[in-house]
């Protein structure tokens, strides 16, 4: 079966799939925007196992269980805090889509969720970041056989239509 990518406007916390991400901190215990609404979503659980992973480096990866979530696992990533795009952000960026997708590969997962990872509180320009994240999912496609999808989820209409002009101008969907 081919990878699709789709590009949708939701709540993460609320898709049935192998995997949702996490844009966690390095130290996975919990915090604000997606990272505090997968974590009351996933229950008290998630945060215990998170407790015993020892962190995560920034533009690394890490998988835990889905506990409450409709979705089986989360795969937790730390990505880069935006300094100007001088400090390799773009760099950290395209590892912790990478290292999520290896993560999902390594345990055999055929769907993956990502929100836009490092562009809430970490202040990424959007725009650039959803090209990172399509241009990165198109190199994995071929790849990886058994994913069949890849949906990128954005929370509102904006970053939404952000999302689906980069992809228009990558050709993808
Ligand atoms: N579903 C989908 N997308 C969401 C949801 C949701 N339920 N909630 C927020 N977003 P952010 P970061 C979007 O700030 O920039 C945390 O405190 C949001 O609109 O969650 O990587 C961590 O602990 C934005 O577009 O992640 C870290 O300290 C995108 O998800 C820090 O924030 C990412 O925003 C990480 O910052």
């Amino acid at each position: 079966m081919p990878t699709t990518i789709e590009i949708i406007q939701g709540d993460i916390t609320t898709l049935a799939v192998d995997a949702i991400v996490n844009a966690a901190n390095n130290t996975l215990l919990g915090g604000g925007g997606v990272d505090g609404a997968i974590h009351r979503a996933a229950g008290p659980q998630l945060l215990q196992e998170c407790a015993g992973l020892g962190g995560c480096e920034t533009g690394d990866a890490k998988i835990t269980g889905g506990y409450m979530l409709p979705a089986t696992h989360v795969i937790h990533t730390v990505g880069p805090v935006w300094h100007g795009g001088g400090q390799g952000e773009p760099e950290l960026l395209n590892s912790a889509y990478r290292r999520c997708f290896e993560v999902a590969h390594r345990h055999g997962l055929k769907s993956i969720a990502f929100p836009a990872i490092s562009a809430g509180v970490y202040g990424y320009p959007m725009r650039e970041a959803a090209v990172i994240a399509l241009e990165t999912a198109q190199t994995v496609i071929g790849l990886y056989p058994e994913l069949e999808r890849i949906i990128f989820v954005q929370f509102n209409a904006g970053a939404q239509q952000v999302y689906k002009e980069a992809a228009a101008r990558l050709g993808i969907a």
